[in-house]
Order: structure tokens, then sequence, then C-alpha cells
């Protein structure tokens, strides 16, 4: 194994992804190329200029694969093929190879948990009936009679979206009907990874995507493909809820029998020398929403997968002490880890950290200081606009999970881009056509056009810090690990000859700035007016 990091593999030089900064481009909010209102993969083509000037080292794309869309791509009914709301094969080709000419990497999104309920494998368990092996492949049981006699779903678990996690087969399909499980939407059945159809379609479907070209692949719910044997009820601590609604990471349940088995390592270990056996660093990087960052570690490894996204850094709250919590647990279980603020799941950063001035000041900041540790950033796209969450009214939300009371859904954080303009669709299609969800009329000062050229606009920051974080990377200045310190409001990262100063109080920090000097210090960058102001970050390199 390198001496270089626990989780790398023994390469003679550093990886791509190792302190990558990868961007997430939501398909149907990215770039719409032919004017329906829904982002493509041919638009996405034609601004893959615009991330290579942003700095960035590769996409990582959602789902854009054959579905009926009822969880926006996140529900496949067909993994070998692209779905016409986004173009065909031959444009994902394009896409690859136009991403590889001008030097960028392209993550793939990778859905093994569950299908759609218009898989061709769902659709012949639900004919083929109870006992038949076809629904074998799925976790189909029957009932559990309650104290009052009725029947009820076979286990008490609940779904990620809404109410019980299983769902009766219409009676007019089978009588009585058995129940299958899906941990998210009642049309996303999980999967039965025992079954040996299951791994065997996935090596297919890995196969398929990494011979096109795909540089790597994101695992959605890479935590989920195994279930206790049994499928035991839940058992909650007390003060503890089954369901954790929109609450990150820190208020999940302590026991998961649905969550986070070990047999799903054997799975990636497999993935890992698939993934090694082509040319190319290829990699993989997990979602997994683990309530303990050791338990990240597990999915990590030299023999497993490259990545995993760091929740616990984006649900951190704004305080330099919850930050070094987060960098040392983090630093200390995955040495070359991730760093993530926001995804189309989650509201939008800037929106998190207080909105307006504040929040955006805050997420610049956020930003600067998780450049500076070792480890891939990963950046939603939109946030180097310093978009904010959009209040979607109510009667247009499409997130399956927003009509449960009292959730919002994840529209506000998928609205598309503004590229151009002063009314929407902003540049998003080719024409006046109004995209899928409505963009606020504030974006035109937001747009792509309007921040190009403007030194202080978010987007030129952006730009300017990944080209620095470039050039410190090259040139040595950023090496090595990183020691943390913090006050109650002040977080300080020294790396190489790098010192980062997080103020995520209200009073400025004593940096004397003297001109480009702050005792001594070369400023590099600076998120505020002065080193060292409330709600900003700084980075200093010392002599
Ligand atoms: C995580 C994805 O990011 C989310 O958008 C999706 O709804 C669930 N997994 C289910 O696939």
């Amino acid at each position: 194994m390198s001496a270089r990091t626990a989780g790398t593999p023994d390469l003679p030089h550093a990886p791509w992804w190792l302190d990558g900064v990868v961007y997430q481009v939501y398909v149907r909010s990215f770039a719409d190329s032919d004017g329906d209102g829904v982002g493509d993969l041919a638009g996405i083509t034609a601004r893959l200029p615009y991330l290579r000037d942003l700095g960035v080292d590769a996409l990582w794309i959602t789902p854009f694969y054959a579905s009926p869309q009822n969880d926006h791509g996140y529900d496949v009914s067909d993994y070998f093929d692209v779905d016409p709301l986004f173009g065909q094969l031959a444009d994902a080709d394009a896409l690859f190879e136009a991403a590889h000419q001008l030097g960028l990497r392209v993550i793939v999104d990778l859905v093994p948990n569950h299908t759609s309920w218009d898989h061709p494998w769902f659709r012949e368990a639900l004919a083929a009936g109870p006992g038949s092996s076809a629904r074998e492949r799925y976790l189909f049981r029957p009932g559990r009679v309650g104290a009052d006699g009725v029947e009820g779903p076979p286990n008490n678990w609940v779904s990620r979206f809404q109410g019980p996690a299983w769902t009766r087969v219409p009676a007019s399909l089978d009588e009585p009907g058995e129940w299958y499980l899906h941990l998210f939407d009642t049309s996303q059945p999980d999967l039965n990874w025992h079954h040996p159809d299951v791994p065997a379609m996935f090596d297919e479907v890995l196969r398929f995507w990494l011979d096109r070209g795909a540089d790597g692949i994101r695992i959605d719910v890479a935590h989920g493909l195994f279930k206790a044997p049994g499928l035991p009820d839940q058992t909650l601590q007390p003060g503890e809820s089954a369901d954790p609604g929109e609450s990150l990471i820190t208020q999940r349940p302590s026991h998961t029998p649905m969550w986070n088995q070990p047999e799903v390592h054997e799975v990636y270990r497999h993935w890992h020398r698939l993934l090694a056996s082509y040319p190319g660093e290829r990699m993989a990087i997990a979602e997994a929403w683990v309530r303990d960052p050791a338990d990240i570690a597990d999915f990590v490894r030299p023999d497993e997968l490259q990545q995993a996204f760091n929740f616990h850094w984006l649900a951190a709250p704004w305080s330099a002490p919850s930050f070094q919590a987060v960098i040392e647990q983090t630093l200390s279980v995955v040495p070359a880890p991730t760093w993530v603020l926001g995804n189309h799941d989650v509201v939008r950063p800037v929106t998190r950290y207080g909105g307006g001035a504040l929040g955006l000041s805050r997420w610049k900041a956020a930003l600067l200081t998780m450049l500076a540790l070792p480890g891939s950033a990963y950046i939603h796209q939109g946030e180097e606009l310093g978009l904010p969450q959009v209040d979607v009214p109510p009667e247009l939300r499409q997130d399956p999970r927003a009509g449960v009371p009292g959730r919002g859904g994840r529209d506000g954080c998928r609205v598309p881009l503004p590229w151009a303009g002063t009314e929407a669709p902003y540049g998003f299609g080719p024409g006046p056509g109004q995209p899928w969800l409505p963009q606020p009329a504030s974006w035109a000062e937001l747009s792509v056009e309007a921040q190009t050229g403007t030194p202080d606009s978010t987007l030129e920051f952006v730009r300017r810090t990944l080209a620095l974080r470039r050039r410190l990377l090259a040139d040595g200045t950023l090496s090595g690990p990183a020691k943390v310190f913090a006050t109650d409001t002040e977080l300080v990262i020294r790396r190489g000859t790098l010192v980062c100063h997080l103020n995520t109080g209200d009073a400025p920090l004593t940096l004397e700035a003297r001109g480009q000097l702050v005792n001594g210090a070369e400023v590099l960058a600076c998120t505020g007016d002065r080193p060292g102001d409330p709600n900003t970050a700084t980075w200093l390199r010392r002599t």
C-alpha cells in the first residue's frame, strides 16, 4: 500500500480523484438542447467548455437511463439505454468523447438498490405471482396480521419518502396480495442482492458504461443493497424516530436493519477488481448516509471504493468547533476524503447557512475552507453561481417527497440553471419555452453571462479559487496532512505552507492586513473585504 493514504491504491503517482474537484450535473436542470424544458445529454456536451473553464476535473451526471421519471431517473427501467427525454446512446458516447478531449472525466450514476416498477424484472415478478422465482429477485413477503386481526406490512420499516416501506400487490394480480419492499418510492422496488441474477446484471451494467468511456461510478444508496437476515423490525431508542424527516445525518436511528449490512462490502471489493481491470484510474464513490463517520472508512479501502460522500461535513452547523470535530473525525478514518456542501437532495448551502448576503458569504468561506483540506471536493451545479434554494409553489412541485406534509421536497435545489439573458428561461433552452421548474425573476443577475467578467461575482470567485488551488497543489504549497485548531469562533487549518483561517463568529479576527501581507504571511485568497472578517475565510502562505 502507498504511504500516501490508507484509501489510496499502490500507484506510482496520486490518482486524479484523490484531490480532484468534481462538478455534479443534475441532468434535468443543467442545459436543454432541444427546447422541451428538460435538460439533456446534448445540452451537457454543449456546455462542457464552461466546466473546463470553471476549473473542475470531472463531472458526475445523475441518472439518464430509461425511466418513468417518478424519482427523476433514480427509478431505472433499462440500465442499458438512455431515456428519450435525455437523448440516445449516441449522445452519451458523444458526451464522453467531448469531455475527454477537454481533459474532463465523467462519473455516471449507478442505481443498484432498486429498479423502477417498470423494469421488465418487476413486471415479470408481478405477473408470475407468489412463490415464483421471478419474485425472488425482489423482496416480496406475506403481510403480518396485527393484534386487531388486520393484515399489515411484513415489518415496521418506513420509506425514506413517505409511509411504510411496503406496498401490497393489487388483489387483481394476486390474492391475497403479497407485499414488496421499497425503501424509497412505491415505484422503486428494492432488489434482492442474494439472488444471483442481481449481481450478474450489475456486472454487465458496469462493463457497459465503462466500455463506453465512463471514468467512474457514483453508487446510489450504496449502504442499502443488503438487509438484515429475516427483515426484523426496527427498534428505536427513546427519542428516536424511524422517519427522521428532512433532518440530515445526525438524527438517524441507531438500529437500522435496512441499512449498512456487512455483505455489501464483498460486492464493492468485486467492483473494485472490475474497475481495476480497465485502464485509466477508474473509480467509484459511495452515496452512503451512515450515522457514524467511522462507517465511511468501511467503504473507502484500498481494495474497495475510492471515495464516499462526506455528508457529515455537509450536515455540520455553522460553527468552528463543529467543523473542527467533523474534519478531525473524517481525517482520522479517511485520510483523503471528499468534501461536499450540497447536492440535489438537500437545501442549497447559501440558504442553509442563513440566506442572502450572509448565506453566500458563509458558503464561499466554507468552500475555501474545504478546498484547503486533503481530499477531493464535490460542487453541486449552481453553487458556483451562488444560487439559493427556491420556494417552488406547491402546485408545481414534482419531487415524490414533495407531497409529504411538513416537507417541501427537493424541487427547490433542482431549479434549472440560468445561463444568460434577462428573463426565464435564461438561456437554459434554445427558445422562450419555460423549464420544468420555474426560475425566479431574481436569477437574471445570477446568470453565467451576468457574472462572467465581473471580478467580485461568485462565479469569478470560484474560477479564481479553483485555479489557485490547482497551482498550490502543483507547487507544493498545499501538500501533506492537515492540522486543525479551533476556538469558539475561529477554525485554523495548517497544511504545507498554507494556513486557512475561517471566522464563524461576529467579530473580526485580529489578522492585521498590511497590503498583501498578514503578519508577514502572503494573502493568497480572502472571501471577504478584509482578512479575518466575520463569516469569511482567508488563505495565507507562510514564508
Ligand atoms: C439518493 C438520490 O440522490 C436521491 O435523489 C434518490 O431519490 C434516492 N437515492 C433513491 O434512489
